[in-house]
């Protein structure tokens, strides 16, 4: 063979190449539903063979209408194929279904199908740890996603320095967790937790707002809770956490406008919340029954926002027992007064009737030595001043 002859080989090849281009489709299954791995013929004669491979291994074979299977999770369309249609159809999709497929019919290759497997976010938390830290978390994720943090106001990443970890579960899934550190002024930031699947076919939002209320027993409370702007939100729930133990509240449902409260002297005003304000009245709260950390979870298709608020409520003399307190002092200040005015009015009189003693002997006196010349006026006078004398006595 010549030089040329060479040549004229390789620029047909190329041209077979370019003019029998095989398909290839990419096609996106998701974790535990059927998945349909297209692939199509020209119906030209009656008796037809298909075979599919997976990385080029046989799984499936039809040969003059009898099918072999290799296992029992994939199917052809019986009804179809007299039309042309080989397609493969993936029952109950997990991660082994994934890679490279081949769709051969009557000994010619018509597609090649690239299968990824996603086992789309669901969830998504975000939290405070016991120990301080906020976390964000997902689980039953695949392929392993995107973790991102962010604040508003916005700080830089240098300073948040999440630490995150996934890890495959029992089925080959992922659970993602990730925590921040607060920053020292806590109370001044919304933290921003954004997890995005790997192929970009989802981004899930959650934020968090820390908030701190100290308050005196005795009088209503209102927690404020307050959407973001523009958040349309299915749920709001209130949830008590005293002792690492948390309990819900309250929860209302925007498509049926109800409100289900699970504790006592807890209300919700139904006609702001619709406008997006689920403060939550806490009536007559009593400092041991009621402090605790008060979160607000607000919940719309794909995100979560949190407003957590440590609710710390004080004894007080303001209070429902400093009512009979104050009603004890004002009873002993009262008795204390009485005592000194009938102290004051005995002291006065004890004064008088000493003094009204003294003038009576004195007038005695008076009288004796005027005995010479008598007159009318003291004698009016010593009778008016006897006469209380003895009526006082
Ligand atoms: C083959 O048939 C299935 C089942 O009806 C259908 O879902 C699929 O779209 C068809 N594929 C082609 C390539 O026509
Ligand atoms: C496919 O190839 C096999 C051998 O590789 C052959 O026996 C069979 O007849 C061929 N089938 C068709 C439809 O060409
Ligand atoms: C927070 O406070 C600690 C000690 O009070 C200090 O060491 C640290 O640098 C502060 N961090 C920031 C981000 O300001
Ligand atoms: C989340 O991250 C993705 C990917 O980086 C981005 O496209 C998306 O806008 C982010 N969403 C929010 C709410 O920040
Ligand atoms: C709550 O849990 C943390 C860590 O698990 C523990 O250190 C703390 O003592 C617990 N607090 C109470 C009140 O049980």
């Amino acid at each position: 063979m010549s030089k040329t002859h060479n040549g004229v080989y390789f620029v047909l090849w190329i041209i077979s190449l370019v003019e029998c281009k095989i398909p290839e489709v990419r096609v996106n299954c998701i974790f535990s539903e059927d998945c349909i791995l297209p692939c199509s013929f020209t119906p030209n004669r009656a008796d037809v063979n298909i075979q599919w491979y997976q990385q080029e291994a046989l799984i499936l074979r039809l040969q003059n209408a009898g099918e072999r299977l290799r296992n029992g999770t994939v199917w052809l369309f019986h009804d179809h194929i007299s039309e042309g249609n080989a397609s493969l159809l993936v029952k109950h999709v997990d991660i082994r279904s994934k890679g490279r497929y081949k769709c051969v019919v009557n000994n010619a290759t018509q597609t090649y199908v690239i299968a990824t497997v996603e086992a789309p976010i669901r969830v998504i938390s975000i939290d405070t740890t016991p120990s301080g830290l906020i976390q964000c978390s997902t689980k039953d994720v695949y392929p392993p996603p995107m973790v991102q943090w962010s604040t508003e106001p916005s700080l830089t990443s240098a300073a948040l320095q999440p630490i995150t970890r996934m890890g495959p579960n029992g089925k080959g899934l992922f659970y993602v967790e990730t925590v921040l550190k607060q920053q020292n002024n806590s109370l001044e930031y919304i933290y921003v937790c954004n997890i995005t699947s790997k192929y970009g076919t989802q981004s899930w939002t959650a934020s968090l707002q820390l908030k701190e209320i100290t308050d005196s027993e005795g009088q209503d409370l209102v927690i404020p809770c307050t959407a973001p702007k523009n958040f349309k939100f299915s749920t709001l729930v209130w949830t008590l956490t005293e002792a690492n133990k948390t309990t819900e509240i309250l929860k209302y449902d925007s498509w049926t406008h109800k409100t289900t409260s699970f504790r006592d002297h807890t209300k919700l005003d139904e006609e702001n919340v619709v406008k997006g304000d689920g403060s939550l009245t806490l009536k007559k709260p009593v400092g041991s029954d009621h402090s605790g950390i008060y979160t607000c979870a607000f919940s719309g298709i794909k995100t979560r926002h949190l407003i957590q608020t440590h609710v710390n409520i004080t004894y007080s003399r303001h209070g429902k027992d400093s009512t009979a307190y104050n009603l004890w002092m004002l009873a002993i200040v009262l008795g204390l007064l009485a005592l000194l005015a009938v102290t004051l009015l005995i002291k006065r009189c004890k004064a008088k009737s000493k003094r009204s003693q003294e003038n009576a002997q004195a007038d005695e006196e008076m009288q004796r030595i005027n005995t010479d010349k008598p007159t009318e006026e003291p004698q009016a006078e010593s009778k008016l001043m006897t006469q209380p004398l003895g009526s006082s006595s």
